[in-house]
């Protein structure tokens, strides 16, 4: 199986109904990933249309390539974080587009090479999305703050025993550093009293998941990257977004809600601070979420939410 067949795009063709990309048009994939978004957007954009693809990822950016170069579009495929969308696409010569979609997260291929270090398979504790940044997450649990590091935890994925995962992480780096996701894994366990399931999730689930998103800076980015690519959406564009974590989900109705001029401050401020103001209309109300079928042929899909806006005149 290569890599492009390993990842299933998710909610595809809700995604291609929001995103009604037509012939001629200028449209941003800003997470490419292996193109299976792409390639149907591509089929959709005829020989006028121009197809931008960014990901971090110097290895999916090179299959996207090698999946989407031979459509009649003009295809770009960009190495990159979304979060300098405006001047990826502005080094194009590329002033505005009619879409952009961004689908949030780790695809199933980095996940299911171990050398990548994303899963529980024994290797070195990578977890960088972009190869060509220094630090790894093994880097980042040799010297993260215990404080920070439970902090991290709790934030991004709920962790109950943050605190005892946190201290013992930190003393245990005394001894010996923490290079594997086998040793995390084992440790964690051993945080929950040597129990490796709960409720038949992995105890070590959760803070995999923290660590990662924490490297990354997954949350960050998104919240810069959909400003950037709001800038660069044309009246009547279309912002499509999949994602698959409460921080996102969050950071992502929060930016939309702004967007439809609703104001975010929290209760109390004398003066609106956010910036709301009528710049958008929804594409649909609420969230599309995997139908039974796609959940249970693709599980990782499970929760994932589509959300759309249009760009109106502002
Ligand atoms: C869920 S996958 C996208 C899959 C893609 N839609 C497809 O069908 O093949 C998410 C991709 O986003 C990339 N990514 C995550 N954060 C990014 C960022 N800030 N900038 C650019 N790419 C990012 C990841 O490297 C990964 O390849």
């Amino acid at each position: 199986m290569t890599l492009y067949n390993r990842h299933q795009p998710v909610l595809l063709q809700e995604t291609l109904d929001l995103l009604a990309c037509a012939p001629g048009q200028c449209v941003v994939d800003a997470t490419v990933g292996y193109g299976g978004h792409g390639f149907e957007i591509c089929k959709r954009l005829g020989e006028k249309g121009v197809f931008i693809g960014i990901d971090r990822d110097e290895e999916a950016v090179k299959c996207a390539w090698t999946v989407l170069h031979t459509f009649p579009c003009r295809v770009e495929i960009l190495h990159g974080n979304f979060a300098r969308m405006d001047e990826l696409v502005w080094g194009l010569e590329i002033e505005q587009v009619d879409g952009i979609l961004y689908d949030t997260g780790v695809s199933s291929a980095q996940l299911d090479q171990p050398e990548r270090g994303f899963s529980f398979v024994d290797a070195p504790l990578d977890m960088r999305m972009s190869q060509s940044d220094s630090e790894t997450a093994a880097d980042l649990l040799a010297h993260i703050s215990e404080e920070d590091l439970a902090r991290v935890l709790r934030e991004y994925a709920d962790e109950r025993r943050s605190r005892s995962i946190a201290r013992a992480i930190v003393s245990r780096r005394l001894s010996h550093p923490i290079r594997t996701t086998g040793e995390l894994r084992a440790l964690v366990h051993r945080c929950y009293g040597g129990r490796s399931h709960l409720h038949g999730i992995d105890t070590a689930t959760r803070t995999f998941l923290a660590v990662r998103i924490a490297l990354n800076r997954e949350l960050e980015n998104l919240k810069v990257g959909l400003e950037k690519g709001w800038k660069l959406l044309r009246p009547g564009g279309k912002l499509v977004t999949i994602s698959f974590h409460s921080g996102e989900h969050r950071i992502i109705k929060e930016f939309i809600r702004r967007r439809l001029g609703r104001c975010i401050c929290p209760p109390g401020m004398p003066k609106c601070g956010c910036g709301a103001r009528v710049e958008a209309e929804l594409l649909i109300h609420g969230t599309v979420t995997p139908g039974p079928a796609e959940a249970a042929a693709n599980p990782r899909s499970r929760s994932a939410q589509l959300r759309g806006i249009r760009r109106v005149e502002g």
